[in-house]
């Protein structure tokens, strides 16, 4: 019965734990298990997928009706919020909580993706952003941005207070740092752009990290463990509306979401799917995917407080955790365009000796890596898409999805129940004056031109298959055509078109992950091709070969 169901969802599925726990214990070279301690310290979710509530059911909340017609699922309800990550979940826990009827639709399983795999430091300071903004649009539009984050921070931590979630929260100072003199001008000139929208900024001389040469301290701001505190909203969520794992958009009609499982017809549709699965607006051309590593490590010695990143070149990023009775440091840095270098272990590597040379070292305990959108502008695309009265979306958070999601659930919302929001100006997902950043744009979109032109074959071809080692993917011509080709253990191959299904891109093999990943718009495919991570919607093509 779906209101059952739905209501008793968050079951914590044995075999899914199961399965999970072994996967998240499968090494792959590097110090440490490959996965993030959110994941690993949480319980994994069992949210029914669409077709599987089935039978004819309106137990539900009393605007959403259900029924199935044979082997597709259908639905009437007033909210569906496409993707269950951060956005999509704050979204649909405040619509849930204004009174609307919500459905989110995940296509795998929620807080899985981009989400649980972040640092989760819940703050405004996203590294120089103040005196970028003030240059670029001016102080009224940069004070908004300041206030929405502001006010974003403040939202997460109310609801923790008020529903007195377990979920690690901590009060911290947020510092942007350097370790090269030349630099101080710079920090010391955001300090002074960020008290002058309102912030409590300050330069200080040094921090408790101990290596900087001086930094800006934002004041009480926050860290968490962004798994306990979602888990939590989808119960709520779940409660009174839906949650589908399992469920794929495929596309927006006529009001509807389509899905690979049923129809889903809402009154408003919520798109939070990292990059956008729906692109009408063509965000293809104005979103660009970096992926950046993150090592979780103990330390012998006092673990410091607060939260850092560093504006010296390589995004190098510092918080603690605390988890069974240890005290954790998350490192994080090393960035490229997502899908470009398959070498991943290169960037732990990396990450590792920046933290060995600063910090004394015990252990690797994790290592993770992830990818986030950037804007032309730095500002994140959220509101209403244009034309479409009743179609919003929420993407472009570029590495500050914390506060970020909280101020998209937040305009959404308004926007849903017809308020005035007051910082949705900044965050049109409208705006046109990107003529400016025209440089970034040729800039990124040359590689994507390039790729989407030429498809041309990579390294690694080579005009048989033969040679595999077992857990390899390659990509190779066969009678003339190039093919993704990988061998598991057993020795079974799979072989697929490395075109990317979303433009057409040529993937790369991702040897570490066991991933075929597009350098264009950061799609990701299991070793077997199945999409793992948008904006692609189909697997890739299987191959005979
Ligand atoms: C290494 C790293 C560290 C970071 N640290 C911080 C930090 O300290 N503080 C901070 O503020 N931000 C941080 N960020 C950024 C932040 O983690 C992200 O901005 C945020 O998690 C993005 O959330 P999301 O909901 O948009 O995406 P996701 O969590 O990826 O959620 C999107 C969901 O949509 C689903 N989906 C996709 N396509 C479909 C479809 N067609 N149908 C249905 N479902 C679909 C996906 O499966 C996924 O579950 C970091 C980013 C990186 C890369
Ligand atoms: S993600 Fe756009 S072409 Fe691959």
């Amino acid at each position: 019965m779906i209101g059952k169901m739905t209501m008793e969802a968050l079951i914590v599925c044995d075999n899914i734990m199961h399965m999970e726990k072994e996967k998240l214990g499968e090494k792959d070279g590097f110090e440490g298990k490959p996965t993030s301690v959110w994941l690993d310290t949480t319980p994994g979710t069992n949210y029914p997928s669409f077709i599987e509530q089935g039978k004819v059911d309106n137990s539900g909340p009393s605007s959403a009706k259900s029924y199935d017609t044979g082997r597709q699922a259908r639905m009437t309800i007033d909210v569906c919020v496409v993707g269950g990550g951060i956005a999509g979940l704050m979204t649909a826990y405040l619509l849930t909580e204004t009174g609307y009827n919500v459905a989110v639709v995940e296509a795998r399983r929620i807080a899985e993706d981009v989400t649980a795999h972040t640092t989760a430091k819940i703050t405004s300071q996203h590294s120089d952003i103040y005196s970028y903004l003030i240059k670029n649009v001016g102080e009224a539009k940069a004070k908004m941005y300041a206030d929405a984050n502001q006010a974003g921070l403040r939202k997460i931590v109310s609801i923790i207070m008020e529903k007195k979630i377990d979920c690690d929260l901590i009060e911290q100072s947020a510092y942007i740092f350097t370790e090269k003199n030349r630099n101080v001008p710079m920090l010391k000139k955001e300090a002074e752009s960020a008290q002058r929208l309102g912030l409590l900024a300050t330069f200080v001389e040094n921090t408790p990290l101990g290596f900087d040469k001086g930094a800006v301290e934002l004041k009480n701001q926050a860290q968490f463990h962004p798994r306990k505190f979602l888990l939590f909203l989808a119960k709520e969520i779940s409660s009174s509306g839906y949650i589908f794992e399992k469920t794929r958009a495929l596309d927006i009609k006529n009001g509807s979401v389509l899905t690979d499982r049923g129809k889903i017809t809402a009154k408003h549709i919520v798109i939070a799917t990292h990059f956008p699965f729906y692109d009408k607006e063509h965000f293809y051309t104005k979103l660009f995917p970096h992926r950046s590593y993150v090592l979780g490590l103990e330390l012998d010695g006092e673990v410091p407080e607060g939260m850092y990143f560093s504006i010296d070149g390589n995004r190098n990023t510092v918080r603690n955790f605390k988890f069974g009775g240890k005290r954790y440091l998350l490192v994080g840095g090393g960035t490229e365009k997502a899908g470009e270098d398959a070498d991943t272990h290169k960037y732990y590597e990396q990450i590792k000796q920046y933290a060995d040379a600063r910090l004394k070292l015990k252990s690797i305990d994790y290592h993770w890596f992830t990818q986030d959108n950037r804007t032309l502008d730095r500002v994140p695309y959220i509101g209403r898409l244009s034309g479409k009265d009743n179609i919003y979306v929420a993407t472009g958070f570029g590495g500050w999805g914390m506060t970020t999601s909280a101020v998209s659930a937040m305009i959404i919302t308004d926007l849903i129940s017809g308020k005035v929001n007051l910082w949705a100006g900044i965050f049109d997902p409208n705006r046109k004056d990107h003529v400016r950043y025209a440089k970034t744009i040729i800039g990124e979109n040359a590689k994507l031109v390039q790729h989407l032109l030429s498809r041309r074959l990579r390294r690694h071809a080579f005009d048989l298959p033969t040679g595999f080692e077992s857990g390899e993917g390659r990509i190779i011509k066969v009678r003339g055509k190039k093919v993704a080709v990988y061998k598991d253990k057993a020795g079974k191959i799979f072989a697929m078109s490395p075109k990317c299904a979303h433009m057409g891109c040529t993937v790369n093999w991702n040897g570490t992950e066991k991933t075929w990943d597009c350098p264009c718009h950061g799609s990701r495919y299991n070793y077997d091709g199945k999409v793992i991570h948008g904006p692609a919607l189909r697997d890739l093509k299987k191959e005979e070969i």
